[in-house]
C-alpha cells in the first residue's frame, strides 16, 4: 500500500486534480482508494456533516478531526495506492494557533502508524488574489469555509510550516495552484513517477 494526500485551501483546485487522478488510474487500471477527511467511509460521513456544521472549540477540532481519523485508519485495507482528499496536514494547517496547539497536534500525528504516512503530499499553493478571484466566480461556501477565510495567511503559513517539517519518509510537494489544471495533473502524474509510486 502507498498513501499520498491533497492538501489546500478551499479553491485551489484539489478536487479536481483528485478527479482528474481518478481517471487516470481507472484508465491505467491502477488500484486505488480514494477517502477524504473529514468522512471517507458511511459513519464518517455523518459525523463530517456535524464537525462542518458545528461550531466547536478549536481543542475540541482537534481531537475530533484526529478521533475520525483514526477511525478511518483502522478501516482502511487496500493493495493499492490509497490517495487523501485532505489528511493530518489539515489539522496541523487550520486548528494550529498556538504553540499548544501546535504541540499537540504533531503528537497526534505521531500516533499515526507509519504504513499510513503519505509517500508523498501535494499541496496547492494559492495567492489571495487567486483565491478571491475563484470565490467570486464559484459563490457559496459552507460555514466551515466561511470561518477560515479570514485566516488564509495563518492557515498557508502552517502549510508552508509543513513542508519543512519532516514526518517519516514524506516527501512534501508545493504545486502553484495558479497553473492550469492539465499542468498540474501532468506535474502530478510526473512525481508519482519519480517517486516509483508508478510505472
Ligand atoms: P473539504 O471541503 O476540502 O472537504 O474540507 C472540509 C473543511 O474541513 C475545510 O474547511 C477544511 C476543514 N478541515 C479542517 O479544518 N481540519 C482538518 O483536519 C480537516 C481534515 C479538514
Amino acid at each position: 500500500m502507498h498513501v499520498i494526500s491533497f492538501e489546500g485551501f478551499e479553491y485551489s483546485g484539489k478536487s479536481t486534480q483528485i478527479a482528474l487522478l481518478k481517471k487516470y488510474f481507472s484508465k491505467q487500471k491502477i488500484v486505488s482508494t480514494f477517502t477524504r477527511e473529514p468522512g471517507g467511509n458511511k459513519d464518517l460521513e455523518k459525523i463530517r456533516k456535524i464537525i462542518l456544521q458545528s461550531d466547536f472549540d478549536n481543542l475540541s477540532l482537534i481531537l475530533f478531526f484526529f478521533a475520525s481519523r483514526f477511525s478511518l485508519l483502522s478501516t482502511l485495507n487496500s493493495n493499492g495506492i490509497v490517495v487523501f482528499d485532505r489528511f493530518f496536514d489539515s489539522t496541523y494547517a487550520y486548528q494550529n494557533y498556538t504553540s499548544r496547539d501546535r504541540e499537540l497536534i504533531l503528537n497526534l500525528i505521531k500516533q499515526v502508524h507509519k504504513k499510513y504516512i503519505p509517500r508523498l503530499t501535494f499541496y496547492f499553493k494559492m495567492n489571495k488574489k487567486t483565491l478571491l478571484e475563484r470565490k467570486n466566480k464559484r459563490g457559496a461556501q459552507n460555514k466551515f469555509d466561511k470561518k477560515y477565510l479570514g485566516e488564509f495567511s495563518r492557515i498557508q503559513k502552517n502549510y508552508n510550516d509543513l513542508s519543512k517539517i519532516k514526518i517519516n519518509k514524506r516527501i512534501f510537494i508545493t504545486i502553484d495552484a495558479s497553473q492550469s489544471k492539465e499542468l498540474i495533473h501532468q506535474e502530478i502524474i510526473e512525481n508519482l513517477k519519480k517517486w516509483k509510486l508508478i510505472k
